[in-house]
């Protein structure tokens, strides 16, 4: 018997499933699938490859997803492919936000780019797609507002129905509007993320509904492109570190999964160190990480970061192996170093949400402590668009008192040149 390309298998005991087959959980124990691809060693070949399909003006290739179809789901067709398209996320440098980082080569990978804001975008065309061949009735997820948006926006576009938990009150505006636009069926959880979770999985697998949460596998092989395509516009050449908030810890594992691919094809012959960054009021895995890992840990979450308000992460296991492999490390910020480091990502004229700042004042703290050090080469990767959560931006700088330290008041005049000299004198 050929071995097949691409196979699920247990992360926990090793049982294997078809690619196909649409259980949400390993049959035998409950844990969590991983995708495997055959080893495969044209490194070459695959890089010539994915620089032809840049150029590509129609069709899938011009996704920065399935530009790298080998890599994700090989053997989907053109037309089961759910895409948007999305990635093609710019690599930026701003002189700002790296000396605020303290570091002199600092990079951004703006995920805020994809077509919903957010990274989430990656997953979702795999995991919608999927959905698609197996022949799902409808789709959920829980959410803290990205995914839901994500997942409203492709499940809309490939015509299933949609179900969405999210915690109420807790859920940026952006995305909520998103949501709702797109056509989910929204159900507001009394409860946190982790109440939301639970619930989605529980009913999904009773009526029948296929879950597009990070735990499903096909989500994580999407959402490993982030690394491919940053990888790419380095050239192959790896940075000394890649940065990134870290909630729920599916992205955390899909970057450990795409970094161990990449080094065992020969991709590229050196492992970036991960630095997975999380908001000090919902920090299990910090914790954990300074226990060295001893054990699950879960905790009550409040952030300002609403995305990564997160107590009891899901994939836990995989992204301790992602850090393990990589000689990662994780951090924690807090709300105020997180707003900091937004306020100068914003003002730099990039933007992004509250969570994703988290990934660069992770970068400033880690190289305070001199774990990161002025030379390495770094990229921090921007998880979310600024207009995902308006009422991060209107609070810090209209609504705080005493104003902070980067605040940008709007000033309210009447319509009198002489208004309009006395606030512009000393700016300009
Ligand atoms: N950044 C943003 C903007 C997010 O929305 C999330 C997660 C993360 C970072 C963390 O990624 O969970 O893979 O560790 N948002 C999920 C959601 C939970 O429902 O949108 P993670």
């Amino acid at each position: 018997m050929t071995q097949a390309a691409v196979w699920q298998q247990c992360e926990e005991c090793g049982t294997t499933l078809g690619e196909t087959d649409p259980a949400p959980n390993c049959p035998s124990c409950g844990g969590l699938l991983e995708l495997i691809h055959a080893p495969r060693q044209d490194a070459r070949d695959l890089v010539e490859r994915f620089r032809q399909r840049r150029n590509a003006v129609t069709g899938c290739d011009v996704s920065g997803v399935w530009r790298y179809r080998e890599l994700v789901l090989p053997s989907a067709t053109a037309d089961e492919i759910v895409s948007h398209p999305e990635g093609n996320t710019p690599l930026l440098s701003r002189a700002a936000v790296a000396r605020f980082a303290g570091v002199d080569e600092l990079l951004v990978k703006h995920e805020g780019h994809n077509p919903t804001g957010s990274f989430k975008d990656r997953g979702m065309t795999v995991a919608t797609t999927q959905a698609k061949r197996t022949g799902a009735r409808a789709v959920a997820c829980a959410s803290t507002g990205n995914t839901s948006a994500s997942l409203a926006a492709y499940a809309a576009q490939a015509e299933l129905p949609a179900l969405v938990f999210i915690p109420s009150g807790k859920v940026a505006l952006g995305k909520i509007a998103q949501t709702i636009a797109y056509g989910a069926r929204t159900l507001m959880v009394r409860g946190n993320f982790d109440d939301c979770l639970a619930l989605a999985r529980e009913a999904s697998a009773s009526l029948g509904i296929q879950l597009l949460n990070s735990v499903n596998p096909f989500r994580l092989e999407g959402q490993k492109t982030i690394v491919f395509e940053l990888l790419e516009q380095l050239d192959w050449e790896p940075p000394d570190w890649i940065a990134l908030p870290a909630g729920n810890l599916g992205n955390t594992s899909a970057f450990g999964k795409a970094l161990r691919e990449a080094r065992a094809i020969g991709l590229i012959s050196r492992v970036p160190r991960l630095a997975a960054i999380q908001a000090s009021g919902a920090a299990p895995f910090a914790t954990g990480f300074a226990q060295g890992f001893r054990e699950q840990l879960r905790v009550e979450p409040n952030t300002i970061a609403t995305a990564i308000r997160i107590g009891a992460p899901a994939s836990w296991n995989r992204a301790v192996r992602a850090i393990r492999e990589t000689n990662g490390v994780v951090a924690d910020v807090s709300d105020d170093e997180i707003l900091d480091a937004k306020a100068v990502i914003d003002a730099a004229g990039i933007g992004c949400e509250p969570a994703s700042a988290a990934s660069v004042a992770g970068v400033a703290k880690l190289r305070r402590s001199g774990v990161i050090e002025a030379n390495d080469r770094v990229v921090a990767v921007l998880t979310g668009h600024v207009l995902k959560d308006p009422g991060a931006v209107v609070a810090y700088h209209q609504e705080t008192e005493p104003a902070p330290a980067r605040a940008n008041r709007p000033i309210e005049i009447e319509p009198r040149v002489a208004d309009v000299e006395r606030v512009l004198r000393g700016v300009i």
